[in-house]
């Protein structure tokens, strides 16, 4: 059996994902705040309450994982959040909390287990989005995480190739996840124009499925159609 690692795995993408790395015969260490909404149990799903965004608990979780596990196969770096609307408007706090979960902690988190994947020739994914490729008016800080990240894996996928590790970016476009269920919109009805967890959790069922010496480095997905949907804002 081997090992995965999946942060925010919660809900949404990373859920999907655990499901189907499972279904191939990984053991899922998942982490997340809170698993009070996942209702989801299997025996090799091993859900780890962890705050990405706090680095010391970040640390203190991959000890606890490293003690049990003697090998790890696979990283994929999902946990995000994103706030949008005018950058003068996006409350500083938040910015911080983009830039620790969906950057600072997937530099650490493989800063942390690189040895390991090394030894295993393993696999890291991490989830950009399709923002990391274009402008995103009204999410510049979002999407300035989400280059960064991309970025970040490029340049790795160069680094350790020869070393035999697999470095993979995902760009998603719009999931139908709760992601948005703090914003003020969310993917439309129309299933023509939102991609679902599933199909994401596809995607790294293909990428871990090439035969060696075979990496798909790069993966951007999108939904046929452009449309988003406005939630109706309440009345004070
Ligand atoms: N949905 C989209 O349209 C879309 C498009 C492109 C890219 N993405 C990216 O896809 C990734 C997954 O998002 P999703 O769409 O599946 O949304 P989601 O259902 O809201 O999942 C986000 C996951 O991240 C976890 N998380 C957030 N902050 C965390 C923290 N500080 N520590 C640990 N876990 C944390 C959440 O769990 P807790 O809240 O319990 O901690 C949850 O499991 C994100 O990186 C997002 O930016 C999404």
């Amino acid at each position: 059996m081997k090992t995965a690692i999946v942060t925010g795995a919660s809900s949404g993408i990373g859920l999907e994902a655990a499901k189907k790395l499972i279904s191939m015969n990984y053991r899922v260490y998942g982490l997340a705040r809170s698993f009070s909404k996942t209702k989801w149990e299997n025996k090799a799903f091993i859900k780890l309450v962890c705050d990405v965004a706090d680095i010391k608990q970040l640390k203190f979780c991959v000890r606890q994982i490293l003690e049990e596990e003697p090998s790890i196969d696979l990283l994929l770096n999902n946990a995000g959040v994103g706030y949008f609307g005018p950058h003068e408007e996006i409350k500083t706090e938040h910015i911080e909390e983009m830039v620790k979960t969906n950057l600072l902690a997937p530099l650490i988190l493989t800063r942390l287990l690189l040895r390991e994947l090394k030894k295993s020739q393993g696999y890291i994914i991490n989830i950009a989005s399709i923002t990391a490729l274009k402008a995103s008016v009204f999410g510049g800080a979002y999407a300035a995480t989400k280059a960064g990240l991309r970025h970040f894996g490029v340049s790795l996928f160069d680094e350790v190739r020869k070393s035999g590790v697999k470095v993979i970016t995902i760009n998603p476009d719009i999931v139908q996840t709760p992601f948005y269920d703090h914003l003020n919109f969310k993917e439309h009805d129309d299933p023509e124009s939102y991609i679902t967890p599933e199909s994401i959790a596809d995607a790294v069922e293909t990428i871990v499925r090439q035969r060696d010496g075979t990496i798909l480095s790069e993966i951007t997905i999108r939904p046929q159609k452009h449309l988003i949907e406005k939630k109706k804002q309440k009345k004070p």
